[in-house]
């Protein structure tokens, strides 16, 4: 056994957006890389995995605002959705955090203070679409309108997807915000930008030190070439994330807070499990770092993200690890053919762990895309798991019961290859760190033969008809259940229930990698269950017929009516007691004034006959503050205290709101400062 004390690694993938359901194509990335952190384990590194909900940005405000649910209630429904699907997957994260938390704050902070303070952050007026009815900067694929070159309507943003010619929102003809259908007016505003050429050197020697693939750095020196500018960091309030410290209204753009949630996710885990985060962090840290990622957000990892660490005196990924785009049946996954295959629809109809070992046997460490061909996947499994794999065990374990009374034989008659068996181990090995999980898999597949013919070309069951031979039986299937328990090792990894399941089976404590030294001679091993089943052609049609209905359902909420804007918007029955303990009372609202720093509030001073009350109230979008102040409204006296930010919020005002706007409670007149309201 290798003395060497182990390695310590931190893996992350791509941190999912916190608006829309894992599909099949996320699912690449995350098999991918849970293959690769369970086979560091198996092979006993130190090794944490960790990821979160990508939960900033526009999209995200306004996916909240179409479902009349607060950013907040929405990034908690989808962070349990997707935690839900990756443990269906098997996708084992040491940790999973959200880019909305504590931590990440800090160190959004932290980062972009070092960078400011060193001169790396620079601010500059730009002028940009507005949509005045949202108030609301539009990015451009926010705003449609009319190709200035060839006519066609509908066009988005900067482009023309009809005659491909290329353009400035702003000569669209007719703009319209896609939001509101509004006419977008020109604005300007200051906006904050990192400044990247200061990091050309660093990066062009980063990127040619083997920290990325080959095909990735080309692709990122051809763009080097072409020289590359400021990128801006920043985006005016309405916005859902984190402040800028020294500018107020102005938020962090969520590209910039996202790779920062791998730090943040980390530090969670750190705290929790009392691991020393900067020995991972710090620049002279031994530890390996890498990021899996997609294909699309090459720049973003492999240039914005290690100048912004390197900048901010933090050490950089020892290597992005890029794969290519999922297509399914040769094309683009798409809804209206019902490729557009969701976790949950793929693992309500098919097990999770066919999926894994598909993938395992397509990738390699190349960035090419990889197609899902759905006969090929059935086939493939079939043969390869169910065929060839779980065969070799179901064929040997019903001799070793009857003959051996459940106990394999003393000693090993094959010697040779069983050694064998083990030796390989190496080169999958090589090819498990290499991600070159294909050849792995091909390895893999070619032992299983092996044990196969063996046990063909001894024909046990022949053997077993004729007296005195039982003895020998036991023999070959005891090879055979050895040389089963060496594939599993290898494949734990890929399929870990599956070979949770056989290590039940085994009767042995676990599967690692250098378990598979220790022969399984005159050992018990216990009743066998069939391990996987094949793959059905009608569970893949069924999974496809229902993706298309999820298209349906869409469609559904795009067109539904908008609901309040509540956290929960239904609440459990209560008792009448329970409805008595809430302290509504009437309130003169005396002062009502902005808050600085709060695009959503109002700061209230309620009159409550002769006492005072200060409420932050999230009501700014709908009132001017000069037209409340006077009027009588409902609050509750008697909610626990909130710190805020901003102040203390000493109960709140009633109001009701939907998509169009918020309605503020009143009692008619006559009704006065102080009463209890029941
Ligand atoms: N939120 C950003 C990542 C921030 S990382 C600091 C994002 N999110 S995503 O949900 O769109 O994608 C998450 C990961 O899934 C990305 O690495 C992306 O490349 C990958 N994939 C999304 N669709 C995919 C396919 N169809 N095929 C393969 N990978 C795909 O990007
Ligand atoms: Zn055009």
């Amino acid at each position: 056994m290798s003395t060497t004390s182990p390695r310590r690694i931190l893996v992350t993938s791509a941190l999912p957006y916190a608006n829309g359901a894992i599909h099949l194509g996320h699912l690449l990335e995350y098999v991918q890389t849970d293959i690769w952190v369970r086979f560091q384990k198996s092979r006993g590194q130190q090794c944490y995995y960790v990821c979160a909900d990508d939960a900033h940005g526009t999209a995200i405000m306004l996916r909240a605002e179409q479902e009349g649910i607060t950013p907040e209630a929405l990034i908690d429904r989808v962070s349990r959705d997707h935690q839900a699907d990756f443990a269906r997957f098997g996708i084992g994260f040491d940790n999973y955090h959200s880019t909305h938390s504590e931590e990440n704050r800090y160190y959004s902070e932290l980062i972009y203070q070092r960078l400011r303070d060193k001169g790396h952050i620079a601010t500059r007026e730009i002028e940009q679409m507005f949509d005045p009815q949202k108030g609301l900067f539009l990015a451009d694929r926010f705003i449609k309108g009319t190709c200035p070159k060839c006519g066609s309507d509908d066009q988005y943003g900067d482009n023309c997807e009809k005659c491909g010619a290329t353009y400035t929102p702003a000569e669209l003809i007719n703009p319209v915000s896609a939001i509101s259908g509004a006419t977008p007016e020109v604005r300007s505003s200051t906006h904050y930008f990192f400044k990247l050429p200061d990091f050309a050197d660093f990066l062009q020697s980063w990127i040619n030190d083997g920290h990325v693939q080959p095909q990735i750095r080309n692709k990122l020196m051809e763009w080097f070439e072409s020289g590359f500018n400021e990128w801006d960091i920043s985006r005016d309030a309405p916005y859902f994330g984190f402040e800028i410290p020294d500018a107020p209204g102005k938020y962090f753009y969520v590209w910039l807070d996202a790779p920062i949630g791998y730090l943040a996710s980390f530090k969670n885990l750190c705290d929790r499990e009392d691991i020393d985060f900067d020995s991972f962090w710090q620049p002279s840290s031994d530890a390996e770092i890498y990021h899996f990622i997609g294909k699309d957000i090459v720049y973003f990892h492999a240039l914005f993200w290690p100048a912004m660490l390197h900048g901010a005196d933090l050490r950089t990924p020892t290597a992005v690890n890029c794969h290519g785009f999922l297509t399914v049946d040769g094309a683009k996954m798409s809804k209206s053919r019902g490729t557009f295959i969701k976790a949950a629809t793929y693992a309500d109809h098919l097990n999770p762990e066919y999926l894994r070992y598909y993938f395992a046997a397509k990738l390699t460490s190349k960035v090419d895309d990889l197609d899902l061909n759905l006969d090929d996947f059935a086939a493939r499994v079939n043969a390869d798991l169910v065929g060839k794999v779980v065969n070799i065990a179901s064929r040997c374990a019903g001799f070793v019961k009857k003959l051996g009374g459940g106990r394999l034989s003393a000693h090993c008659s094959e010697p040779q290859i069983v050694a064998r068996f083990i030796a390989a181990g190496d080169d999958i090995a090589q090819d498990f760190e290499a991600r070159e999980f294909s050849r792995a898999m091909r390895n893999i597949m070619e032992l299983a033969d092996e044990a196969n013919t063996y046990i063909a070309e001894k024909e046990p069951w022949v053997l077993a008809k004729q007296t005195g031979r039982e003895a020998e039986v036991l023999d070959i299937c005891s090879v055979g259940i050895n040389l089963f328990r060496q594939l599993m090792v290898y494949l734990a990894p890929v399929v870990p229930k599956m070979a949770e399941q056989a290590r039940e089976f085994l009767n042995i404590d676990t599967l690692n990698w250098h378990s598979r030294h220790d022969l399984l001679v005159d050992h018990e091993i216990n009743k066998f269950k069939p391990l996987m089943q094949r793959v059905e052609r009608d569970k893949i049609d069924a999974m496809i017929d229902v993706s298309k209905e999820d298209l349906v359902e869409e469609e559904k909420l795009k067109q539904a009516p908008k609901g309040p804007l509540t956290d929960d918007p239904i609440a459990p029955e209560i008792s009448f007691d329970e409805f008595a303990k809430v302290d509504l009372r009437i309130a003169r609202i005396a002062k009502a004034q902005y808050v600085e720093g709060a695009d959503k509030l109002l700061q209230l001073t309620l009159d409550i006959g002769g006492e005072t009350r200060t409420v932050f109230s999230g009501i700014r979008s709908a009132y001017a503050p000069e037209a409340l102040e006077g009027r009588l409204t409902v609050m509750v006296a008697n909610l626990a205290p909130r710190k805020m930010r901003f102040g203390v919020s000493e109960g709140m005002v009633l109001a009701s709101a939907n998509q169009d706007g918020i309605y503020l409670l009143s009692p008619d007149s006559g009704a006065e400062p102080g009463q209890r309201v029941t």
